[in-house]
């Protein structure tokens, strides 16, 4: 333990007969306690249950579609840098890499209290056996054949004595050629287009499937996770005997069907590879047909549109407001950016893509009070979003919340955001595929029953780090940060066979 302070700098062990460690896994006995209300008759639940954890951390690729990016390459550089533990000067001084702003990575969480009663503090990701983005092989396609050192130049995030010390580690990096559908991005992104597939819809799948297999084969990986993080597409339409169901979606790509994108296209391909499948950007992805699909293969699918600044702050500040009592009325929020996304964005379906996205972030917990909101009353809410290139990847963001407080009284919040987008968005990559990973060797046994069962695929467990979570049918979509932290945290705490943390600390509110 350090002497500074009350983080947990080693690895732990649970000693404990809820908790037994083999070589191969962490199996825990635990009590999954909720409460059901019928009417206003209200009965405390219990359910047994075991937590499995497989400790052996695989060897994972994880390729990005979009790689040539703004996200992508810093991505790949973020990762690089900390493998190396490259240091690098700014006018302000020295840097050293870090993965701040990554939960798993970055953040720690209370694991309980030292004999004195005093707080212990862990890293999350000593929580349990976790993959290191730095062990990771990174690959992935781009419809821009540039590699990734003058990508890294062209995205200018990275400080320049940084991207001097990267080059010659991203030079060789070159996208695959992907899968390009003209009429799903924004036509200003035409020009980009220099590194394409051809052929049928069906063929070009084929060829993103061989393209995962390869990767995994030439890399001796254990385990391969695709993340689409490139440009923001327009909505596909959902049409009944087009991409409904699985079957249908199936037939669609082979007979070339228009209102399949190539998002989609990527998520079909990694399902039926076995590979878990992210989707970073605010397009339905996954229409019905993909979920389908997921839930027949048992794969993972977890979206959409990465929550990095303006919309983590919302799900925090709202959540905030109403659960203090406070009714926010009236939401604004500009953004300006400089950057490709920006430029992607300033095309009205690709906008309003985001714009769905955007909107819906504040329902739960609205829905939440009734004291202060009526069934169907809503905050007036308005995203607005513009491109203007000289800011580059430095993202402005300004709020307006607007709140009635107690007699009548009015309470207006504004707040001005600026950062780099990508080195907000890049940090929830890694969490995502650490999380993502990791989902995948829990199984759950239930009371009287024999199987091991694993999270539904679709995994809403990594919904902290989503603008817009994508649930299994008929669950609630929850947006609150730190609702969405706690459910990860005490998640882990179950495969540990611990208590989820209550913040109750009744030892020291005793005499
Ligand atoms: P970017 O425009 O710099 O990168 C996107 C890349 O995707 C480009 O290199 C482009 O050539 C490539 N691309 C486009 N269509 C493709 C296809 N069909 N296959 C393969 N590559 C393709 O954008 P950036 O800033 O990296 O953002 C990526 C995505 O992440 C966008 O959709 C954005 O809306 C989303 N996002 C970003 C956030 C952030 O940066 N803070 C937050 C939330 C979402």
């Amino acid at each position: 333990m350090s002497s500074y302070n009350n983080t947990l700098d080693t690895m732990f062990t649970v000693q404990s007969d809820k908790c037994t460690y083999s070589d191969e896994t962490i199996v825990s006995d635990y009590t999954y306690e909720t409460t059901l209300v019928e009417g206003n008759v209200v009965v405390p639940v219990t359910t047994k249950m075991q937590f499995r954890t497989e400790r052996t951390v695989p060897k994972v690729g994880v390729m990005l579609i979009g790689l040539g990016g703004n996200n992508g390459c810093s991505c790949v550089a973020g990762a690089i840098a900390n493998k190396l533990n490259l240091t690098w000067n700014t006018k302000e001084g020295q840097h050293k890499a870090n993965y701040w702003g990554s939960l798993m990575m970055a953040s720690t969480v209370k694991l309980g209290n030292d004999p004195r009663g005093k707080a212990v503090y862990t890293p999350i990701k000593n929580m349990l056996p976790m993959l290191d983005p730095s062990q990771v092989v990174w690959g992935g396609w781009d419809i821009n054949s540039m590699n990734l050192g003058d990508a890294m130049k062209r995205a200018k995030v990275l400080e320049y004595d940084l991207q001097q010390q990267l080059y010659p580690h991203m030079k060789d990096i070159v996208p695959l050629p992907s899968v390009y559908f003209a009429d799903f991005i924004a036509a200003n992104q035409s020009d980009r287009a220099d590194n394409v597939l051809t052929g049928s819809k069906q063929e070009q799948m084929d060829q993103i499937r061989k393209d995962i297999s390869d990767f995994k084969a030439k890399h001796q990986l254990d385990k391969v996770i695709l993340l689409w993080t490139a440009n923001t597409e327009r909505f596909a339409s959902v049409e009944e005997g087009v991409n409904d169901t699985a079957e249908n979606l199936l037939l669609s790509i082979q007979r070339d069907e228009s209102e399949v994108s190539a998002s989609t296209i990527f998520a079909v391909a990694s399902i039926l590879e076995g590979c878990t499948f992210i989707n970073g950007s605010p397009q339905n992805t996954f229409v019905p047909g993909v979920i389908d699909l997921a839930q027949q293969e048992k794969i993972f699918v977890a979206g959409d549109d990465f929550k990095s600044g303006q919309t983590k702050m919302k799900s925090v500040l709202v959540d905030f407001l109403v659960s203090a009592g406070i009714k926010p009325v009236s939401i604004v929020s500009y953004n300006h950016l400089g950057n490709n996304d920006g430029k992607n964005l300033s095309a009205p379906s690709q906008f309003r893509s985001k714009e769905i996205s955007k909107s819906n972030v504040v329902d739960d917990m609205v829905d939440s009070n009734r004291i202060l909101f009526d069934a169907d009353e809503h905050p007036d809410h308005i995203v607005v979003i513009k491109h203007v290139p000289y800011v580059g990847d430095s993202k402005r963001a300004m709020d307006e919340y607007t709140s009635e407080i107690f007699m009548g009284g009015k309470n207006t919040i504004v707040m001005h955001n600026t950062c780099e987008d990508s080195l907000l968005a890049t940090p929830l990559i890694y969490d995502l595929v650490i999380l993502g990973e990791l989902c995948e060797r829990i199984s759950v046994k239930k009371e009287g029953s024999d199987e091991w069962e694993r999270f539904h695929p679709v995994l809403s467990l990594l919904s902290y780090m989503l603008k817009a979570p994508v649930v299994p049918n008929g669950a609630p979509v929850v947006n609150a940060l730190f609702t969405q932290r706690q459910a990860i945290v005490n998640v882990m705490r179950a495969c540990l066979g611990l208590c989820p943390e209550n913040h109750m600390t009744l030892e020291h509110r005793f005499e």
